[in-house]
Order: structure tokens, then C-alpha cells, then sequence
């Protein structure tokens, strides 16, 4: 058995992921990461790099590689990790996606609707179903396990150029809340982060428009928030240190949660 805490973290291989999984590694954990693809000739980018950086820390790195969105793929992502370090202890379901062209939402197609729920919801439901059967079958490791979900402020404010993704976060809210519920007696706390606005890949396509628009005072903090925010939070949610707030709702926005006049 592993004799330290081990972390499975999905969309590892870049932004908010790669983020998480190098506070884990800080804090002590060995990391499982998983993202699309793993290509260990290429250590300049994606999950190859995540794991030269988690070794330099001293922690053990497995990738597992695979789509989140393929149910058929997450006993085998379990299996990877299991192989390697005999438990998982923390799982950190931050894979996600927009949609690939911002449309108004009288124009939303069924395509883009189906590609981002089949990752943002039902992929990470169903990853979450396989992991938490195996947390509630293992022995207690060096640390309580936990899950957490990277939803989005998107799971409660409106943007109509991105209804799909709007919906796919508040129904994983939901789904945070729903596992929170029915594994809190087993002693499996569950989490849910929302970030706001996050300098990643994914929002540098609208980097001139964001920046505008923060410096008009979108977020009361006045800047952009960074992927190590994201990690310090949650390796915080995955040493215990909320231990008596299953559910908990953290929402990580530079103050755009302040209702202001
Ligand atoms: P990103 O696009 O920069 O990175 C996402 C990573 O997840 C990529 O490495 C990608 O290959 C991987 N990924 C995508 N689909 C996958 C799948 N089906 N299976 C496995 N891996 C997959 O995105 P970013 O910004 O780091 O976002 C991470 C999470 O945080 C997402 O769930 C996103 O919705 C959420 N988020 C991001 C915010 C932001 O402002 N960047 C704000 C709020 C939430």
C-alpha cells in the first residue's frame, strides 16, 4: 500500500489541472493525471511536463491517459491508478471544455449541447460513480478521501453566448451536491470549487475582452485569477483542512460573488 496520499486529477495535463496537481504534489501527494493524451517524447507541454515537475518535487506521477466523456475508458483509468499506487484517496474532477464557438443561445445546436455536457456532466458523473465505489471498497489511507468537482461561477451566472456550458456547470453543481449527500456517512467529503475568470488556454481566446472588462471592475480583486489559486484551494479541500463542510461551496472569483450598488 502507497505510504503517501494519492491524488487522481483529470485535464491534468495543462491550466487549472496542471495548477492542482502541483500544489497536490507539494503538499505531499503522489498524483494520478490524466488528460486526453500522454505523449512521453514531448516534455515541453501536456502531462509529460506535469510529470518532470512533479518529480523535481520528489512525489510519484502516473499518467493515465483517456477521454473522460468514454465510460467504457473509466474502470481502466481506475485501474491505472490502482496499479501504481494501490488506492485513491482524493479525486479532483477538473476536465472540462466550452463550447467551440460562442453562440447566442437562440442558436445553441444540439452538437455543441451534446460534446459539452458529454464531458462537463455526464462523463465526470459516471467518472465519479466508478471512483467513489472504490473509496468506499479500500482501506483508509494517510488522508480522508475526498472528491471535488471544478464546476465555474457559470454554475449560477448567466452568459447567453454559452448556454451549454452554463447549464453543464449548474448540473454539476448538482451532482457535487447529490454525492456530497449520499457518501457523507461513509466519510467521503465532497467539494465543490467555482472558479471565475482563470488565465488558461481556455480563456485566451477572449483575453482582450476579459481584460477590459476586469479593469471596469467585473472582479472587484482587479485581476485575473491563475491556475495556483485553483491548486492552493483545493490542496487545502484535500488535506481535510474542511473536514467538517461536506458540500461545501467554494467560489474562487477575485469577488465577483459581492453583490454590489
Ligand atoms: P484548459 O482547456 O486550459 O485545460 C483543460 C484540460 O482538460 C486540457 O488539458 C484538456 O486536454 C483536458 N480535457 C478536456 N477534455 C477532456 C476529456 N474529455 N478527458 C480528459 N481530459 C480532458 O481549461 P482550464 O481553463 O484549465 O479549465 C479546467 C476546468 O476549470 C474546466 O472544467 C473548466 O470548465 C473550469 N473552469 C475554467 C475557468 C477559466 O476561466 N479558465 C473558469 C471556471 C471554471
Amino acid at each position: 500500500m502507497n505510504s503517501r496520499a494519492v491524488a487522481f486529477v483529470t485535464g491534468a495535463g495543462r491550466g487549472i489541472g496542471r495548477g492542482i496537481a502541483l500544489a497536490l504534489a507539494r503538499d505531499g501527494f503522489d498524483i494520478v493525471g490524466n488528460d486526453i493524451a500522454y505523449n512521453p517524447g514531448e516534455r515541453a507541454t501536456g502531462l509529460a511536463e506535469v510529470e518532470d515537475r512533479i518529480r523535481e518535487l520528489g512525489m510519484g506521477f502516473q499518467p493515465a491517459p483517456g477521454d473522460i466523456a468514454n465510460l467504457d475508458a473509466h474502470d481502466r483509468l481506475l485501474q491505472t491508478a490502482l496499479q501504481r499506487f494501490a488506492r485513491v484517496d482524493v479525486l479532483v474532477n477538473n476536465a472540462g471544455i466550452a463550447p467551440e464557438a460562442r453562440r447566442d443561445v437562440l442558436d445553441t445546436t444540439p452538437e455543441s449541447f451534446d460534446r459539452v455536457l458529454a464531458v462537463n456532466t455526464r462523463g465526470t458523473f459516471f467518472l465519479t460513480q466508478c471512483f467513489a465505489r472504490q473509496m468506499l471498497r479500500q482501506p483508509h489511507g494517510p488522508v480522508s478521501p475526498a472528491i471535488v468537482f471544478i464546476s465555474s461561477v457559470s454554475a449560477v451566472v448567466s452568459s447567453p453566448t454559452r448556454a451549454e456550458y452554463c447549464i453543464s456547470k449548474a448540473a454539476l453543481s448538482q451532482a457535487a451536491a447529490v454525492f456530497a449527500d449520499r457518501l457523507a456517512g461513509a466519510g467521503i467529503n465532497v467539494y465543490e470549487v467555482r472558479p471565475g475568470i482563470i488565465a488558461t488556454d481556455m480563456t485566451a481566446a477572449v483575453k482582450t475582452q476579459y481584460d477590459a472588462r476586469i479593469a471596469a471592475g467585473l472582479v472587484p480583486q482587479k485581476r485575473w485569477g491563475q491556475p495556483e489559486d485553483v491548486g492552493r484551494a483545493v490542496a487545502a479541500l484535500a488535506r481535510g483542512d474542511f473536514g467538517y463542510a461536506t458540500g461545501l461551496v467554494i467560489e474562487l472569483s477575485g469577488g465577483m460573488n459581492i453583490r454590489h450598488l
